[in-house]
């Protein structure tokens, strides 16, 4: 889409779902990735859009993303959850979520809570494990941002990942089971292949703790529409030779599948310990 189509499409989808949200005024949203989606089914007096209707947002083809913005609460927060990415392995393009950020921006979201399926390069986070990423590398060396006009372009991406955020979600995590989230950061690859043995020691010393193959570009986005960011990241395998598992789509979804009931309930708990104005 260009400049202006883009532009165009996400007034008409903000206005659409200004019109089913009636009086909701959510300042936070999540993004949910692979092994996330049954928090959806956890929002209560949800108003309910397929991304079929909003014309900003992506078509989605892989399974297990349904492509449904829901719009409701969970416990007292009010929020809106996105069920379904596109990812840059599907186009090679980085910019498939750009109407979506940009929408929600336009709806008055502050905050977006992303979540992804990775890979962990730490034997103390097995699968199963939720970290909270703390920054991350741009290993695909490519923007959403390309081409886009004026100096806003130029964004600072030394706090990209919010520090206030990190720590609420910490005293959320610590509240609600006991113990702090590992801390890392994460390594975005494009996929859609998994890494070499070889590619996985050398995130390791690049100081990547997970890698994965999407929410870089929807930070970079949500930074530029002004969005503070919170990502946790669901270890659904160890990365390609530290463990003697051969990796799949598969496997990686059927870890996520068996560890989504804790980290749905994590998420739960840390999105209700979100302050919107923090
Ligand atoms: N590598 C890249 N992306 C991933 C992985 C991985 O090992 N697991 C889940 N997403």
């Amino acid at each position: 889409m260009n400049p202006s189509d883009l532009a165009a499409a996400v007034d008409t989808s903000a206005g659409l779902l200004r019109a089913r949200l009636g009086e909701r005024r959510p300042r936070i949203a999540v993004l949910l990735g692979s092994g996330w989606g049954p928090f959806a089914d956890a929002v209560t007096d949800a108003v309910t859009v397929p991304y079929a209707e909003l014309p900003a947002f992506p078509r989605l083809a892989i399974g297990g993303h349904a492509g449904l913005l829901k719009a409701g609460r969970i416990g007292r927060q009010e929020l809106i959850v996105l069920a379904g990415r596109k990812h840059t392995y599907e186009t090679g393009e980085p910019d498939g979520m750009k109407g979506v950020i940009r929408t929600l921006a336009a709806l008055g979201v502050e905050l977006l809570v992303q979540t992804n399926a990775a890979g962990s390069l730490d034997h103390a986070m097995p699968p199963g494990t939720v970290m909270l990423v703390e920054d991350h590398i741009n290993l695909v060396q490519r923007s959403p941002l390309v081409g886009e006009p004026g100096d806003g372009r130029f964004v600072d991406m030394g706090t990209a990942y919010d520090a206030t955020l990190r720590l609420q979600a910490q005293a959320a995590a610590v509240a609600a089971t006991g113990h702090a989230l590992p801390v890392g950061v994460y390594a975005w690859v494009l996929g859609p292949q998994f890494e070499t043995p070889a590619e996985i020691r050398m995130l390791q010393r690049l100081g990547a703790q997970a890698v994965g193959m999407s929410t870089v570009p929807e930070t970079i986005l949500a930074r530029h529409a002004g969005l503070k960011v919170l990502a946790l990241s669901l270890m659904t395998n160890m990365a390609a030779g530290l463990s003697a598992e051969t990796l799949s789509h598969g496997h990686t979804m059927a870890t996520a599948q068996a560890a989504s009931e804790r980290a749905v309930a994590l998420l739960a708990a840390v999105v209700q310990g979100l302050e919107a104005a923090a």
